[in-house]
């Protein structure tokens, strides 16, 4: 079988990119049954970026409900948090371990904050930097080579921290012996990074996101609200770089998408598109909205899902952890 491992970090409530990039096929995934899934709440990922533990506990709730709603089989698919699996904490470790400090210098989280830093005159490029952020590849590897996952179902934004992996989990095995399998990145074709209200990536961290769930009458509110050029109705419109388009691409059948291609080039009025794409994100949500809904009265029942998940995971992560403490010479001496 193989194994299929994604994770959210819980930072917020989730949005139509981590559907898109992340949860839609990790769903789609987790329904071949010659798949073993491994899906989970990163909140330890959720420290690096939110010193808010109000905000961290809610989201973990928000994500869960999302992934329980959208009909995850917990059966087949072992569904946890993070931070309920040890082992992983352990692994970081070893892992920083073996990891070159340059492979990380070369991570696009850091080297973002370093570049904003150097673009607003900061004397301190480190300004705001912290051991978290640095090494958050390696908590990221960690995670996937604890349950030595094949395919990592991901949103384009997170393919070098898979490359990263890769290279550590390397790293590891030439050292040690071959102890991890090589993950690879799975990216859905017609679903590339979807981008915010205001054009840039949609981003908890840029405040910019449609959330997945909110109600109707909100999610068309926020569509109406997702930033446009000025043409008027009547002038061909360029379907390149324009998010209401590559948003419905991302909801859309081939045929949809030809055909609003069309309409573009026919000159189709924004307020028109916008009006297009609601319908069609509403109608592919709407199930699922109603079940979060319930979900989310039902905390009791989403905490049981999450222990039953750790219980599984651990019988996997525990013995795995034991196998690489005795690796690297990390044993009792009798
Ligand atoms: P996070 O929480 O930022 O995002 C979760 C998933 O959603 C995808 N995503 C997007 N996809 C398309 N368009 C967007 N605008 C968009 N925004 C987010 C992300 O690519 C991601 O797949 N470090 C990870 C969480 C993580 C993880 C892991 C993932 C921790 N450990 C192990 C896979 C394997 C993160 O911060 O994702």
């Amino acid at each position: 079988k193989s194994t299929i491992l994604t994770g959210i970090t819980t930072t917020g409530t989730p949005h139509l990119g981590n559907y898109v990039g992340a949860i839609r096929p990790a769903i789609k995934a987790s329904k071949d049954a010659n798949a073993s899934p491994f899906y989970f709440l990163a909140d330890y990922h959720a420290l690096i970026k939110c010193s808010e533990p109000e905000k961290v506990r809610h989201s973990s709730l928000e994500i869960a409900a999302t992934w329980l709603a959208l009909g995850l089989d917990t059966k087949n698919a072992t569904f946890y948090r993070q931070s309920d699996v040890p082992e992983i904490m352990e692994l970081t470790w070893m892992l920083s371990c073996v990891t070159a400090k340059g492979l990380m210098n070369r991570a696009h989280a850091y080297k973002g904050v370093v570049a904003e830093n150097e673009a607003t005159e900061n004397t301190d490029p480190d300004k705001g930097i912290t051991m978290g952020l640095f090494s958050y590849p390696i908590l990221m590897a960690a995670d996937i080579l604890i349950f030595n996952a094949h395919k990592v179902p991901v949103g384009k934004d997170q393919i070098q921290h898979i490359e990263m992996a890769r290279d550590i989990a390397s790293r590891f095995n030439h050292i040690y012996g071959e102890h991890f399998v090589l993950p690879e990145a799975i990216i859905d074709d017609n679903a590339s990074i979807l981008s915010g209200l205001d054009g840039r990536k949609m981003s908890k961290s840029y405040n910019n996101t449609i959330p997945l769930f909110v109600p109707e009458k909100k999610l068309k509110k926020l569509i109406n609200k997702i930033k446009t050029n000025s043409l008027e109705p009547g002038v061909a419109k360029d379907p390149t770089d324009c998010t209401l388009f590559s948003t419905y691409q991302a909801f859309a059948s081939e045929q949809e998408v030809t055909d609003i291609r069309q309409q573009y080039a026919e000159g189709i009025a924004w307020g028109e598109m916008k009006k297009i794409l609601f319908e069609k994100i509403n109608s592919e949500i709407t199930p699922a909205r109603e079940r979060y809904e319930a979900l989310m009265q039902e905390p009791a029942h989403i905490e049981q899902q999450l222990q039953e998940g750790a219980v599984k995971a651990r019988a996997i992560s525990a013995p795995f952890l034991l196998e690489l403490r005795k690796a690297v010479g990390i044993q009792k001496i009798v």
